[in-house]
């Protein structure tokens, strides 16, 4: 018994050796990322005030650009404390965050040198509001994004404006456009050499070809900056990793890293009315469901103009961070889990594929199946909780290669209120039948 033990051990030790070869990529572009797997997103601009949507609001007509721009005389950013925002980030459990440097209204939120468009120069708060929040994020260890609209609404240099109209077109005015393009890429620029980021985050690609864009010279630009600055899914096909928007992917993304951004509730920004907030078990249950297929949650916040944070949000980073600081093995640094078809829910595996975590719904009880497990298990235990489980080995035939099911019972009274963890300790990596059956 001590032999098998021991050898058990040897085996995941000797894995464990052999992945840290595999994933050597520690140093890699995306190691930090993929092993991050939850930032918050932050939209904080003039929308701020909870009266219009960011930016869409007047470029769908639902208000004149004049009256949307108006806002940002209320965006006095008075009670804006950054180190409380980080503070609320990190007790959330996420390693990154990423704010709206500009939205497509234009407004910087830093001093943009570029144009007169910034909340230092336009708005009451008179001051640039990104830099102290960088900072704070720098002082506790978090990583940097900075979200970018290339769509600038606002710019009279850009084509785009309303929804049924636009400014000129390009083939018409290419020397107009190209005066965009360099205002455009002197605030990235300017945000790359004042902020050095460890992401960049783009949107609104989609208004114009990449060769438009010259997104192959903002990727230079970036990479020449720091090699390591990592860029998001909305470069035209320059980015990094896949960036799938509210909708919950039920098949993995086609790039190896992606991040699922979602609202809290279901605006970007803060808007009074919305009062539709997604609970935290559902919260958690999505972000589950990313972690498992290999994917990062990108879970966004709208802070109120004067800085405040609203009550419901601070609620569910706290209940998040509860959650993740129980969890966090089965969290940080594990790898996508076990293809579907062999468990009915998420699961996630070390990175030495030794430790396999079961996901279950916090008031599930009785039997869970994992099928066409080849591996012998040497431990289980709910985490977080301590107490360790039985399993029995169901229809496994002893000349057959096809493994039987494992069924553990998940008894009363070890339930986490919303996702209960289960660790299954393997023998050595996970090795997995999946097969038909029979002598298949
Ligand atoms: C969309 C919207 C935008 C929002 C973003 C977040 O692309 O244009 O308003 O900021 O998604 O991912």
């Amino acid at each position: 018994m001590r032999k098998l033990i021991l050898l058990t051990l040897m085996s995941c030790f000797l894995v464990q050796g052999k992945a840290s070869n595999l994933y050597n990529d520690e140093d890699s572009l995306m190691q930090w990322f993929s092993d991050a797997k939850l930032g918050v997103f932050i939209h904080w601009g003039i929308y701020s005030t909870g009266k219009t949507s960011e930016s869409w609001a007047f470029h769908n007509k639902q208000i004149s650009h004049q009256g949307y721009m108006a806002q940002i005389n209320e965006f006095t950013a008075q009670k804006y404390n950054p180190e409380q925002w980080v503070d609320l980030i990190k007790i959330s459990g996420a390693r990154y965050a990423v704010i709206t440097s500009k939205h497509h209204d234009g407004v910087a939120l830093w001093n943009t040198k570029m144009n007169k468009l910034s909340i230092p120069k336009a708005s009451p708060a008179k001051r640039d509001v990104l830099s102290p929040f960088v900072n704070e994020l720098h002082k506790a260890d978090l990583k940097v994004g900075l979200y970018y609209s290339l769509i600038d609404w606002s710019y009279p240099d850009y084509p785009g404006f309303l929804n049924d109209s636009s400014r000129y077109k390009i083939q018409d005015n290419p020397k107009r456009w190209n005066s965009f393009n360099k205002f455009c890429h002197g605030q990235i620029s300017e945000l790359l050499t004042q902020y050095n980021p460890d992401l960049m985050w783009f949107d609104g690609d989609w208004e114009h070809s990449a060769e438009e864009w010259q997104a192959d010279k903002i990727q230079q630009m970036i990479k020449k900056n720091n090699p390591k600055t990592i860029i998001n899914g909305r470069l035209k096909g320059f980015g990094d990793y896949d960036t799938p928007e509210q909708n919950i992917p039920v098949s993995r993304p086609n790039l190896k890293n992606w991040e699922l951004c979602m609202t809290t509730n279901e605006s970007w920004g803060y808007y009074i009315g919305d009062k539709n907030y997604k609970t935290p078990y559902e919260i958690i249950s999505i972000f589950a469901e990313c972690i498992s297929m290999g994917g990062n949650l990108l879970l966004d916040i709208g802070p109120r103009a004067d800085g405040t944070i609203p009550e419901e949000q601070v609620f569910l980073l706290f209940e998040m961070g509860q959650w993740n600081k129980k969890h966090e093995e089965a969290i940080f640094g594990t790898i996508s889990g076990l293809p579907l078809g062999h468990f009915y829910g998420p699961t996630t595996l070390s990175k030495d594929s030794c430790i396999l975590y079961l996901f279950l719904q916090g008031n599930q009880r009785g039997n869970i199946i994992i099928k066409g497990l080849n591996n012998i298990i040497s431990k289980i235990e709910v985490l977080g909780n301590g107490q360790q489980l039985e399993h029995k080995v169901v229809g496994k035939i002893s000349w057959s290669h096809v493994p039987g099911l494992v069924y553990i019972d998940i008894p009363e009274g070890v339930q986490d209120k919303y996702m209960t963890v289960i660790k299954v300790v393997l023998d050595k990596p996970v090795s997995l039948y999946n097969g038909k059956g029979g002598f298949d």
